[in-house]
């Protein structure tokens, strides 16, 4: 009697454990979420996002212009990069339209790699108001980049 009284505990565990097939060893491993897929010009856009994320502050502090010229470089090969993969909206524009599309696209991008060599002149020649001046053309352009090249604009 004594026995059953110290074992029962365990024996009703082992007894529920046998009931749930679906225990937490058996069971399936989580599945990690599906990773949005970057596409590759997006991807060099979220090298610029993050850019003038950091610009935005360090521009403002010539302590920090070598950081600056690092973030900047990296925004130029990003541009370079990015002007020659068609936005995809490409698709979506009448045949004979589309031409002029990724013309006018590629040339919006070299007035943008132009402002980041004039953010990079004016901060390696310490014309602050010059490199400000750059940083407001570059949101101008990301604006009309994205009102023109996106499809929500
Ligand atoms: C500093 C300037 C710019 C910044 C910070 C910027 C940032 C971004 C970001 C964050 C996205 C991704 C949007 C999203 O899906 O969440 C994007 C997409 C896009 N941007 Fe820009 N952009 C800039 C300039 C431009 C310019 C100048 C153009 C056109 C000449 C342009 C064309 C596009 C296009 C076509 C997409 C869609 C890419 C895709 O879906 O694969 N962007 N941009």
């Amino acid at each position: 009697m004594k026995v059953l009284i110290i074992y029962s505990p365990l024996l009703l565990i082992l007894f529920l454990l046998s009931l749930s097939p679906e225990g937490p060893a058996s069971q399936p491993i989580q599945e990690p979420a599906q990773e949005e897929e970057v596409g590759p010009l997006e991807e060099r856009m979220l090298v610029l996002k993050r850019g003038m994320r950091s610009l935005r502050r360090s521009l403002k502090d010539p302590e920090k212009d070598a950081a600056s010229l690092d973030v900047i470089v990296e925004m130029q090969k990003a541009v370079a990069e990015g002007k020659l993969i068609p936005p995809p909206m490409v698709d979506a524009i009448p045949k004979e339209g589309r031409d002029e599309f990724v013309l006018d696209y590629r040339k919006l991008m070299i007035l943008t790699q132009q402002e980041l060599l004039k953010l990079e002149m004016g901060l390696l020649e310490n014309d602050r108001d010059s490199a400000k001046a750059a940083y407001d053309a570059l949101k101008a352009m990301e604006d009309a980049g994205h009102e023109r090249f996106t499809e929500d604009g």
